[in-house]
């Protein structure tokens, strides 16, 4: 390897890479100081999933994944996919440092592997394809190192990227000076490095520096005074940007939201506002729906074809089936299939599963329930721990009366029943095939099918009352 040329610029080559062997090297010890919270900063949440599952996700093509876990380390360990290796760096005196714990673990020099990647966990926008792009580009070159750089208008606090004619070198923003202060191209922190290259400098670094650390981005000088080749690749400002405060994590979200709004409008979905809507990263939404102003898609949730949602809708871990409406309600973890409709104003609890043509209207709540095609709760009802059978009509103000205060017991009601107004229905109990429930009843026993069930008072009618009332007054 000679002195030769810097490769800039990010055209894509056709990567070759699958044929070397490459080792890769999540930074997550870090305490995140800036993000003033006690959680390890790589567990907050962008778009509803962990920082830390973006770089993990970028990286699992390749074969030996590491991750040097440190402040809080068990909490982050717990969210580890099987297929990555945690080594753990009990003091965090540095990026240097925590490489340095990895490339010295026994199975990561066991593995012998020709490049390593080094990805910081607090990247969550970082791009599977730069990252292949900067492996070739040190493989077909044989430089020492790579990394990512970008040009930014307001570079503060990140390393800037040094060039003095064959000069090159990163300097922290505290270790700058006034002019290095100024430079715009910023490093990354995601890097290719020539495992050799590696292996033989990372216990070399020192911590002559402004915050006494043992700092990775010295190997690139280190690079440079050995007259090795060094490749910079320049990628955009938006995949490389980090999370290192609480404004940070909103303006990387922000982002991301956006990118994935805009995706799906690419497959033809609606939406009203998208300023303010939000949908996790694992929401997926079919073609045809109508996504209204202020709804918040969560979790693992899926939108069939031609749905209405929102405006105001809140659903998490739920799957909406195709025609359905959605208007002003929050349903979670629960199915709606096919033509549902929604709200205004129902609260769909977790378990509930509601049939084809099944309407669930204004202030009526279902949990753990199961709700046969074409039934209907149509407005203040409550339905819990129920099964309800085949066009049911549960009219206002009944209710299932699931809980003794220790229990809660199952109610059933069977295809074509009718429950009147304001019925009680005492769990454990069956309402049998078409049969009628009065209005106003507390029914504690089975009711056979098509047999009426009323449980009232017989009315009394007093005659001229009112006026016999205010004559006496
Ligand atoms: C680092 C780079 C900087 C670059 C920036 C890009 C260094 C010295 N500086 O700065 O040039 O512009 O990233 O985002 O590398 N970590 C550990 N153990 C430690 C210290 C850090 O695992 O002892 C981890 C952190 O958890 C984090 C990552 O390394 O995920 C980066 O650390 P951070 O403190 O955020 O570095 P920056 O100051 O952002
Ligand atoms: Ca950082």
């Amino acid at each position: 390897m000679g002195f030769g040329p810097i490769v800039e610029g990010s055209s894509p080559s056709p990567p070759a890479i699958f044929e070397m062997k490459i080792a890769t090297i999540i930074l997550a010890a870090g305490k995140g100081t800036r993000m003033k919270s006690n959680l390890p900063k790589v567990l907050h949440k962008v778009l509803g999933k962990d920082i830390l599952q973006y770089p993990i996700k970028a990286l699992e093509q390749y074969q030996n994944n590491y991750i040097v876990v440190g402040h809080e380390s068990e909490k982050v360990i717990e969210t580890l996919p099987e297929n990555i290796r945690y080594v753990v760096q009990e003091e965090q005196l540095g990026t240097g440092h925590a490489v340095s714990i990895a490339v010295n673990d026994e199975s990561f020099v066991n593995e012998a592997s020709d490049y390593v990647v080094v990805v910081p966990g607090d990247v969550p926008l970082i791009r599977k394809e730069d990252i292949e792009n900067l492996i070739s580009k040190v493989s077909k070159s044989e430089s020492a190192v790579g990394f990512l750089t970008a040009e930014i208008d307001n570079p503060f606090g990140y390393g800037r990227v040094i060039k003095d004619g064959d000069l090159i070198q990163i300097v922290e923003e505290k270790d700058c000076t006034d002019d290095q202060r100024l430079v715009k191209e910023i490093n990354s922190g995601i890097y290719c490095f020539n495992s050799a290259f590696l292996s033989q400098h990372i216990n070399q670094l020192n911590t002559e520096n402004a915050q006494g650390e043992l700092y990775l981005t010295d190997l690139i000088g280190i690079a440079n005074l050995e007259n090795l080749d060094i490749v910079i690749v320049q990628v955009s400002e938006e995949s490389i940007k980090g999370i290192n405060s609480m404004g940070q994590l909103n303006e990387v979200e922000d982002l991301m939201q956006k990118e994935l709004i805009q995706k799906f409008m690419d497959e033809g979905v609606y939406f009203q506002d998208p300023t303010s809507t939000y949908i996790d990263s694992d929401v997926s939404i079919a073609s045809g729906s109508k996504i209204y102003a202020n709804s918040h898609l969560k979790g693992n949730t899926t939108i069939g074809k031609n749905c209405e949602i929102g405006p105001n809708a809140q659903i998490n871990n739920s799957t909406i089936g195709d025609n359905s409406k959605v208007l002003n309600s929050v349903i979670e973890e629960s199915v709606v299939h096919e033509n549902g409709s929604i709200g205004p104003f129902a609260h769909i609890r977790p378990g509930s599963e509601l049939g084809e043509n099944v309407k669930v209207g204004a202030f009526a709540e279902t949990k753990k329930s199961k709700l046969g095609k074409n039934s209907k709760v149509p407005h203040l009802a409550y339905v819990g721990d129920a099964e309800l059978g085949e066009n049911v009509n549960f009219s206002a103000g009944a209710i299932t009366v699931n809980y003794d205060g220790q229990d809660k017991h199952k109610t059933n009601i069977e295809d074509g029943a009718f429950i009147g107004s304001d019925v009680m229905l005492v769990a454990p109990i069956t309402v049998g095939k078409e049969a009628f429930v009065g209005a106003g009843s507390v029914v504690t026993k089975d009711v056979p099918s098509k047999a009426l069930a009323i449980e009232r008072n017989n009315q009394k009618n007093i005659e001229g009352y009112v006026d016999r009332k205010k004559k006496n007054d």
